[in-house]
């Protein structure tokens, strides 16, 4: 089974308080967009994950194999998996590429047990391999809570053409909340926020770029060369690397960085990406 597993922007990250676990309290608007890695699922005797990307573990530290190994526990079945994973989305980039890839795998091994699990049994499971993961199996456009695993489907938002901006250096979501003084931030209010964008009037923010901007300095100057090319809206996806410019047509013009034209992703309930 060949599925397609995307990429996601935070069009708002507001990060409420840290919490006494050590993870941030969030609420964000998450966006599925059309980039895209796609992995090959089989049934097999044993796990084994093969990679595009040789720079990528295929251990079980690996999301995937993790996504597998907690689908075996919590259904009790007794199987292998072959996948291979052909990599296309950055990583260290913010766009939650191992997180889409633990939501695919949940999905297809579901899909290959004749749905021993409901929708809403998969996403709480989605919430113990990571904060992320479970968005990926909303709609494709959600309202994202708590450490961001509580998803809100929405909607689909009117279409556009988004531009990724991924420099080489990458950052790690650890060391990026680690710098985060969250008693320090601007108490926008993200329902506000929200209304905002479903009323069609975009308001992005993300409370990590100051932080991640003090782990990798480098991506101030990025940001400004973005911003001095006339984009009106360019933002940090997550925790970085990557940027996202909205709103204009034209393809930025950075050297040393990789760059994707991207539409917003969404599917219906039971079709995936
Ligand atoms: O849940 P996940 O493994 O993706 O989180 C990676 C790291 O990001 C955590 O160890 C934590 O440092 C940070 N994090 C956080 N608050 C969140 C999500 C992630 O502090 N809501």
């Amino acid at each position: 089974m060949k599925l397609r597993s995307p990429a996601k922007i935070n069009l708002f990250l507001r990060i409420l308080r840290r919490r006494p676990d050590g993870y941030h309290e969030l609420a964000s608007l998450f966006q599925a967009i059309s980039l895209f890695d796609t992995l090959d699922f089989t049934l097999a005797e044993r796990d084994q994950l093969t990679c595009s990307d040789p720079t990528l573990p295929t251990d079980s530290s690996n999301l995937v194999l993790k996504a597998a190994n907690l689908f075996r526990r919590k259904t009790g079945l007794n199987f292998g998996l072959h996948v291979h994973l052909d990599k296309k989305i950055p990583h260290q980039a913010g766009l939650g590429g191992g997180s889409g890839n633990a939501a695919t795998t949940l999905w297809a091994l579901n899909q290959l047990h004749n749905y021993p699990a409901n929708p809403e049994t998969l996403v709480q499971w989605a919430g113990e391999i990571g904060s992320d993961v479970a968005f990926f199996l909303s709609s494709g456009t959600a309202y994202c809570t708590g450490r961001g695993e509580i998803v809100q489907s929405l909607q689909p938002l009117h279409p556009q053409t988004i531009w990724i901006v991924k420099p080489s250096q990458g950052t790690s979501t650890p060391a990026v909340y680690g710098r985060l003084d969250a008693t320090r931030l601007p108490q926008r209010d993200p329902e506000l926020a929200l209304n905002q964008f479903l009323a069609g009037s975009p308001c992005y923010f993300n409370d990590l770029e100051e932080a991640a901007l003090l782990v990798t300095p480098k991506l101030a100057a990025l940001k400004s060369h973005l911003m001095s090319q006339g984009y009106p809206d360019v933002m940090l996806s997550g925790s970085g690397s990557s940027f996202f410019c909205a709103g204009a047509a034209m393809r930025p013009v950075i050297p040393g960085c990789e760059i994707y034209a991207v539409e917003f992703a969404n599917r219906t309930s039971d079709n995936w990406y």
